[in-house]
């Protein structure tokens, strides 16, 4: 293997990419609505529930069966464009709308009934079901794209990443909501290197001895020797806790190198990461609200036995990655305050930051390709 280090110092993106209303549009429409998006864990959405979410600022509505189907549809009538739903509800049969009660079959979005509404010959109740959403249930979680022509979905190590994890038996048993003044890219910036562990993380570079050098994994060592484990834990650690002992027991079938790391990260670009140790996991999702503004959702999953332990208390795991997600939400709150000086052009990647280089050429690739439509494809009916 080669070393992964740059062997060069490339621009950054300029300071618009971080603060520009135009630049921000683009991305909703280029990435946002047509990527894979987090919406949710399945275990959490309880059977027979219609729940309304947004993505990229478009409405959308999860439909659970008593049965466990999950069907997923645009939040939007066909009568005249209303709101479906506007809060989680019991779920039978049918969606209806509120404001003239047509009303939808949960399970594919046929059009049932147009109520007291009487339409001529010229109308076709076949043409007219719930748009749908594309979605994908993955390591236990939901994600939607908003594309008719969704990407393939791919996390960083592939999709048996996680497979020596029992992820669909976890349950959520923490949750942390933050809302961030930066732009969602920063977030991620900051997720891709380590350069900053040393001053950021001191209780982190603490539990992890190679964080204390600002490197990720010995590769990145001068002279790429590539002996040893990425993210390898102190001494006596088991796993990423204030006190570094695990919180039930380990999952069974790790393979040796994953108990050694004890956490396997795995990146769904822009939506997600799964950290995955050897006794709980938890995922982190970046949710974007503008082009300066995002929402960090982290949520800490373990399975029900150790869930069941007698006084066991999930507020207590999470405190350690609570610490760091925090010290992160800082220093990205920090980079954008900084980005905002009218001095600021575009900066300068180091060779460590090799990881921010890659997922600058992931933005980039997808904003230089043209923009199919999303949504209702297929013109119903000319306006004369
Ligand atoms: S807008 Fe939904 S029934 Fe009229
Ligand atoms: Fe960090």
């Amino acid at each position: 293997m080669s070393s992964p280090l740059l062997d060069h110092c490339p621009p950054t993106l300029p300071a618009a990419a971080y603060t520009d209303a135009d630049w921000y549009a683009r991305e909703v429409a280029a990435i946002w609505r047509r990527e894979w998006v987090h919406v949710g864990r399945l275990s959490d959405l309880p059977l027979g529930t219609i729940r309304p979410v947004t993505v990229a600022g478009a409405g959308v509505i999860l439909c659970r069966s008593g049965d466990g189907a999950l069907s997923v549809f645009h939040n939007s009538c066909r009568h005249r464009g209303a709101e479906i739903c506007a809060v989680e509800a019991p779920l039978g049969k049918l969606v209806t709308c509120p404001y003239h009660a047509w009303a939808y079959a949960a399970r594919d979005g046929r059009l049932v009934s147009t109520a007291f509404a009487t339409p001529t010959a010229d109308f076709d109740r076949s043409e007219h079901g719930l748009v749908p959403v594309a979605h994908h249930v993955w390591a236990g979680s939901i994600f939607v794209s908003l594309a008719a022509d969704p990407p393939v979905f791919a996390p960083d190590l592939g999709l048996g990443a996680l497979d020596n994890w029992p992820m669909e038996r976890l349950v959520t048993g923490h949750r942390l909501v933050k809302d961030l003044a930066c732009n969602w890219k920063v977030f991620w910036e900051n997720y891709n290197e380590c350069l900053h562990c040393p001053g950021i993380h001191p209780e982190l570079s603490d539990l992890v001895p190679i964080y204390r050098e600002g490197i990720m994994s010995e590769a990145e060592r001068p002279g790429g020797a590539v002996h040893g484990n990425r993210s390898t834990l102190k001494d006596g650690a088991e796993t990423w806790s204030l006190d570094g002992r695990t919180c039930g027991p380990a999952f069974e079938g790790l393979t040796e190198a994953q108990r050694a790391t004890a956490a396997n990260f795995v990146t769904v670009y822009p939506t997600a990461f799964f950290v995955a140790h050897v006794d709980y996991a938890r995922v982190v999702t970046i949710t974007p609200t503008g082009p300066e503004s995002m929402r960090l959702t982290a949520e800490w999953l373990f399975t029900p036995e150790t869930m069941g332990q007698q006084g066991f208390d999930p507020a207590k795991v999470a405190a350690f990655a609570t610490i760091v997600l925090e010290q992160d939400g800082a220093a990205a709150e920090m980079n954008q305050r900084g980005m905002r000086s009218p001095a600021y052009q575009h900066g300068r990647l180091m060779p460590q930051e090799f990881d921010l280089h890659h997922f600058h050429h992931w933005v980039m690739t997808r904003l230089e390709q043209p923009v199919a439509q999303t949504g209702q494809s297929g013109a119903q009916g000319d306006l004369s």
